[in-house]
């Protein structure tokens, strides 16, 4: 053979071996599907499991949800370390989004109305005077179309136009993949008409494991120097405040109990934590939100995100009444939900970033839970 045919045949070479090595580095992560039962209509509804030899984690079709996150403690020892059921029934009952994606609107909007290319909609009412998580039908109530991808799973959802009073057919597409230490969740949709969204998971964490008991001696770290405050009815006044010397200073860690029973009228209003940290990052950018850390597991947890803000949430409602995995009762404050969004009825607050979607735009936002552990 020629010099030129030797270099040539050793490219080709090295482009199958790149090529190859791409291709097993892309797919580490083991993903299994099966069946997690029947809708009451019979539209069945499946369960992935993504095992990347550290972390497992299980999704369903059912509201595109988090069922369950296996971590390993500082001593290698895992525990379930999110809320959830055993079974599609547990889903089906009264239950506060677990693990869910929740939309098309995050959060709340003020009296189930807002104005968009001037009309008015309206959306079911299902919390107090307000509309809260996307309706009474939101995306966490619907089965969602998976299949597997690299590493994980995409779940594609159609809400029609006029669904649960918003505006257009919007196509969203989530993607749960798994690579050594980083759950990533990104998010995409597209729409036929002017609309609004805000998409996020409502996982509930307990880093000590799901049942454990309540999650006040998490230390917290949230990367914000403004908090949005809300009305008695947990909306947004509009007014984007500094959390400097209030309970809502997380910049630097602090222990979650701390603070939480402050004598301050936020906290009382929220009944503990329950509100939306404006993110320092610049717009878009994704970089770390919030770290939590637990300090007898040794486990920690880092939310990454592009969006503008964090709802940090302590499970103030829940109350006792739910059983979760293995029978474990699910006590107030017992888990916290860092749910990255964008500010809560933001609709009917031009000052604050836009959630308006038109045709032809791409929403995307990316937000990874990074589990990891820190020594004594
Ligand atoms: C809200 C809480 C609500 C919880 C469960 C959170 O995102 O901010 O007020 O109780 O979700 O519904």
């Amino acid at each position: 053979m020629s010099a030129k045919g030797i270099r040539v045949t050793g490219a080709i070479a090295v482009f199958f071996m790149l090529t190859l090595s791409a291709m097993t580095m892309e797919a580490k992560t083991k993903v299994t599907e099966a069946s997690f039962g029947k809708m009451p209509d019979g539209t069945p509804v499946d369960i992935y499991t993504l095992n990347d030899g550290k972390i497992e984690a299980r999704i369903t079709t059912y509201g595109a949800r988090i069922v369950s996150i296996d971590a390993p403690d500082r001593n290698g020892k895992k525990a379930d370390i999110v809320l959830g059921f055993d079974s599609l029934e547990g889903y089906l009952g009264n239950e506060p989004y677990f693990g869910a994606i929740v939309g098309r609107y995050g959060n709340r909007i003020a009296k189930g109305k807002f104005t968009l290319d001037g009309k008015t909609y309206s959306l079911p009412i299902n919390d107090g005077p307000n509309t809260l998580h996307g309706g009474r039908k939101g995306f966490d109530k619907v089965v969602w179309k998976g299949k597997q991808i690299p590493n994980g799973v995409e779940l594609t959802y159609l809400s029609k136009d006029g669904e649960q009073g918003f505006p257009g057919n919007l196509t969203s597409t989530v993607r749960y993949t798994l690579v050594g230490d980083d759950l990533k969740i990104e998010y995409s949709a597209t729409t036929d008409k002017d609309t609004v969204l805000n998409l996020t998971n409502h996982s509930y964490f307990n880093l000590a494991g799901q049942g454990s008991g309540d999650i006040l001696q998490h230390v917290m770290q949230i990367n914000a120097s403004h908090f949005t405050p809300v009305d008695a009815t947990l909306i947004p006044t509009g007014e984007i405040a500094p959390v400097e010397g209030t309970p809502f200073d997380f910049r630097t860690p602090h222990v979650i109990g701390e603070r939480i029973n402050a004598d301050n009228q936020q906290i009382h209003r929220a009944h503990g934590y329950d509100d939306n940290w404006v993110l320092d990052h610049p717009a878009g950018k994704l970089s770390v939100a919030a770290i939590a850390y637990e300090p007898n597991s040794g486990r920690t947890l880092e939310v990454l995100t592009t969006q503008p803000g964090v709802q940090f949430y302590t499970g103030n409602f829940l109350d006792g009444t739910l059983k979760g995995i293995d029978g474990k009762v699910y006590n107030r404050r017992g888990a916290f939900c860092l749910e990255t969004q964008h500010y809560p009825d933001s609709p009917n607050h031009p000052s604050f970033p836009t959630t308006e979607l038109k045709p032809g735009q791409q929403y995307h936002q990316v937000t990874i839970f990074r589990f990891g552990t820190r020594a004594k």
